[in-house]
């Protein structure tokens, strides 16, 4: 959740540390530091706020120093306070940390430093480690990367740590266990990152570091090494895709960007994945063949957050299309569940980010248990990607905004070539395979103009934006939608929402409906369109007003306060359309309230921590 960004062989270390830190900020953004080591001085400057700030503070084409290391947070132990904000120091001030993740033990290690008459400065789990590896180095270890590895030996939780030390200023030692690191090397300069993408601007070779490793960075080499000593061969690769992580082009910011930036979107992760001719989808990554397809009996979905919400809607398609029974799971929910799984079973974990904990720890776990897992990830390389060994990239490119929008039309649409794929390996003959894969192939031109025409909500922000609370009502493969809607609004603009299959509403929620309490509903042109409308007759009685998303060709004269037509299309396809005036619509709301878009209060882009 936070970002980290290291330099260790470059005169402008500050300058580049601050860019990498200024690319990670999406996912961690309510404090940043540095420290650097210069004219034989380890310096830190730390503040509440954006790394813009920090920039501002510190001028740093001023700097020279050829070692640095950078975190941008979110908090977790310890309140949003500059004495929390990273890097740490140990006692001496000789060590600087930077650290994401969490340490399980904290308490009961800061009560024993406190009792040995130590004084602590924060109230961080970070500042721990950097005082545990001071006295560490006092007592004798080697060297920095001995001292950090005897000190992490005896701890639990999670991490990714960077380490510099004013005594070896050259040399930056890193670790990861559970949080993402990877190094980048390049001729005369090494950089380490919680971002791939944030080294692009750098190198693009690069070596992502596996839970348990340890690596000690100078400039141009990296020696990596696991707790016992034992040297690891480096697996150098090579980055494949190149995000421009700053390029805004006309928007104002990057949710509107990526909402329009939906049609192209959806194009490209259908690329060379629809075949026409046969009826039914392309997808090498899956790496299964005709037989292996026909032998999944079910299918079971993992994620979090916008990712489950795209794998509920694949359970409508896995059901409908692929006659498979299906389920989706959040992902915290499942890692405590006694899960059996089969040989039959298709386990698909899905992730915008790829390094979401509570889905990799059921990766892991499935990995263990030998089960069938494959990733529908986008951030290629991602721990997620990894860990899985196979599965099929979404191909979204950079998703930066904390709200998820284009990562789950993508997911949506492959888990719709999926859902094809496995619906031919049975029962679903070439007619009907090729009608499904030409109406998926229309979805991004539909997008588009649906998103032409949509204009501005005005209507529908002015009922939405200073309601006590919000109910979004689907029904089948809109309920799923509809969740998505109501954590999109709830999560930018702040606004209590509440998202039903509309069938519940009369078992306890028609409570909430007082006049003009905003219920946001969604009709798309399936066989529940029908009985959508004694929902809305329920909920009209009691004084709300309506906004309704509906098929094109659905007549719905009277029946809202504000209409929002959406393309014709295969039914089980309208989640790719039903959820665009959704996003743009809390969009606009959150505009309207002031919020901050990109990033809405007390969150993070990926959350890298259970
Ligand atoms: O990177 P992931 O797709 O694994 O992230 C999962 C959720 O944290 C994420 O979708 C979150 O719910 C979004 N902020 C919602 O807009």
């Amino acid at each position: 959740m936070c970002g980290i960004f290291g330099v260790t062989g470059r005169h402008s270390a500050v300058d580049d540390v601050l860019d990498g830190l200024r690319k990670l900020e999406y996912r961690g953004y309510d404090s940043a530091g540095i420290a650097f080591i210069d004219d034989n001085i380890l310096q830190r400057h730390r503040l509440v706020g954006r790394v813009g700030a920090l920039i501002e503070q510190m001028n740093p084409v001023n700097q020279s120093a050829s070692i640095a290391i950078g975190h941008t947070r979110w908090a977790t132990t310890g309140a949003v306070t500059e004495a929390n904000a990273h890097p740490h120091f140990d006692i001496s001030g000789r060590i600087a940390i930077v650290h994401n993740g969490i340490i399980e033990q904290t308490n009961i290690l800061r009560q024993r430093l406190i009792d040995e008459g130590v004084e602590l400065h924060s109230e961080t789990d970070t500042e721990i480690i950097a005082v545990l590896t001071g006295m560490a180095l006092d007592e004798g270890a080697a060297s920095l990367l001995e001292a950090l590895k005897s000190v992490l030996s005896q701890l639990r939780g999670t991490w990714g740590i960077c380490a510099i030390h004013l005594d070896d200023p050259e040399t930056i030692v890193c670790t990861r266990s559970g949080s993402p690191l990877v190094v980048g090397l390049s001729d005369d300069a090494s950089f380490v990152s919680s971002d791939p993408h944030a080294l692009a601007r750098h190198t693009k070779r690069v070596v992502y570091l596996e839970d348990g490793d340890f690596a000690v960075l100078q400039p141009g080499t990296i020696d990596t090494s696991r707790i016992d000593r034992t040297r690891t061969k480096l697996q150098i690769s090579t980055l494949e895709e190149v995000w421009q992580l700053d390029d805004l082009g006309n928007h104002p910011n990057h949710m509107h960007k990526e909402i329009n930036e939906q049609p192209e979107s959806l194009a490209r992760c259908f690329q060379g994945r629809l075949d026409h001719e046969s009826g039914t989808g392309r997808l090498g990554g899956l790496e299964m063949n005709e037989r292996s397809l026909t032998a999944i009996e079910s299918v079971e979905l993992i994620g979090c957050g916008t990712a489950h919400h795209a794998g509920s809607v694949g359970v409508h398609m896995l059901e409908a299309i692929a006659n498979r029974a299906a389920r989706s799971h959040i992902g915290s929910e499942f890692r405590i569940s006694q899960n059996v799984t089969e040989p039959t079973t298709l386990h698909i974990a899905l992730s915008q980010s790829g390094e979401t904990y509570d889905t990799l720890n059921v990766v892991q776990e499935l990995n263990r248990k030998g089960a069938d897992v494959i990733g529908i990830v986008n951030v290629v390389g991602s721990s997620i990607a990894r860990a899985c060994g196979r599965g099929v990239y979404i191909r979204s490119g950079p998703e930066q905004a904390v709200a998820s929008t284009k990562a789950f039309t993508n997911t949506v649409g492959v888990l719709s070539l999926v859902s094809i794929m496995l619906g031919r390996s049975r029962s679903m003959d070439t007619a009907q395979g090729r009608r499904l894969v030409r109406d998926l192939s229309a979805m991004p031109n539909r997008m588009a103009t649906l998103l032409d025409n949509l204009g501005t909500m005005d209507e529908a922000v002015s009922l939405v934006k200073d309601a006590k609370v919000v109910l979004f009502l689907g029904r089948g493969i809109s309920s799923p939608v509809a969740a998505e809607g109501a954590l999109k609004l709830m999560e930018i603009a702040y606004i209590p929402t509440i998202a039903l299959p509309a069938g519940e509403i009369k078992h306890g929620p028609l409570a909430l409906i007082e006049e003009g309490t905003p219920v946001i509903v969604l009709m798309p042109g399936d066989e529940h369109a029908e009985r959508m409308v004694t929902s809305i007759d329920e909920c009209k009685a009691r004084g709300a007003k309506i906004i309704l998303i509906h098929d094109e060709h659905l007549a719905v004269n009277g029946l809202a306060d504000v209409a929002v037509p959406i393309p014709s299309c295969e039914s089980l396809f309208s989640p790719l359309l039903s959820v665009l005036p959704l996003q743009v619509l809390s969009y606009e709301v959150a505009l309207a309230l002031g919020r901050d878009i990109d990033r809405p209060r007390n969150l993070a882009k990926s959350v890298t921590v259970g």
